[in-house]
C-alpha cells in the first residue's frame, strides 16, 4: 500500500490545491493532506478552519484525509506509514523553491522522497494570496475555490479586512 502526503498551509484550500488532490487521490492508495505552519507567514485562517475547509472540499474522496502537524515535514514524515511528499508546480517559479524544500526534507530524513505533479493549466495563476485579496474586497471567487466553501472564506475575510481597516483609522487617528 503506497501512501503519500501533500503538505501545504492551505490558508485557504483553492482549486489549484483540489487539482492536485484530486489527482494525486488517483495515483496512490492513501493521500494525506496535512495542513503545515511555514513560519515565515501569517495565516488568516487558524489551523482547524484550515483543516475544515479541507474536509469539506474533499469529503466525496474516500482515500483522502485530512490532518495537522506543528513541527517538520520530515518529523511527520518519520511518524506516519508514508511512501513519500508531493507537491504541485505551477510554473517555474514555484520550482526554486520547491527544489530546495525537497533536499531539506530528504536531508532531515533520508526517506523523504518529493514527487511533482504539474497543476493543470487553468489553475497556474491561483494562489491562496490571490483568493484572500479578492475576497477582502468583496471580488467573485467562483472561478477560485469550491463552491461549498465561497461563503465561508468570503464572510471570514471581509471581516479580518474590516477589522484591519478600523485598527489602521485608529492609529492613524492616534498619530494626527
Ligand atoms: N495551486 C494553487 N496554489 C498553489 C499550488 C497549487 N497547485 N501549489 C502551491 N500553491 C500556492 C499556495 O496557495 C501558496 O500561496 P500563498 O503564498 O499565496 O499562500 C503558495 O503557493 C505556496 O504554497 P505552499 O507550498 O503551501 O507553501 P507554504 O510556504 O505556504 O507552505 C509548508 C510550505 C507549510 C509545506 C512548509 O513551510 C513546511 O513544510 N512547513 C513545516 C516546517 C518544515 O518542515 N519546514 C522545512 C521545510 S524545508
Amino acid at each position: 500500500m503506497k501512501t503519500a502526503i501533500y503538505p501545504g498551509s492551505f490558508d485557504p484550500v483553492t482549486n489549484g490545491h483540489l487539482d492536485i488532490i484530486q489527482r494525486a487521490s488517483t495515483m496512490f492508495d492513501k493521500l494525506i493532506v496535512v495542513v503545515l505552519i511555514n513560519p515565515l507567514k501569517t495565516y488568516s485562517f487558524s489551523i482547524p478552519e484550515r483543516v475544515d475547509l479541507l474536509s469539506r472540499v474533499t469529503a466525496g474522496l474516500g482515500n483522502v484525509e485530512i490532518d495537522s502537524y506543528d513541527g517538520l515535514l520530515a518529523d511527520y514524515f518519520k511518524q506516519h506509514d508514508v511512501d513519500v511528499i508531493v507537491k504541485g508546480l505551477r510554473a517555474t517559479s514555484d520550482f526554486e523553491y520547491e527544489f530546495q524544500m525537497a533536499h531539506t526534507n530528504k536531508d532531515l530524513n533520508p526517506r523523504a522522497e518529493t514527487v511533482f505533479i504539474p497543476a493543470t493549466a487553468n489553475t497556474t495563476f491561483i494562489s491562496s494570496s490571490m483568493v484572500k485579496q479578492v475576497a477582502m474586497f468583496g471580488g467573485n471567487l467562483s472561478k477560485y475555490v469550491p463552491s461549498i466553501i465561497h461563503e465561508d472564506i468570503s464572510r471570514k475575510l471581509k471581516r479580518e479586512f474590516e477589522r484591519k481597516r478600523e485598527e489602521a483609522a485608529k492609529k492613524r487617528g492616534l498619530d494626527d
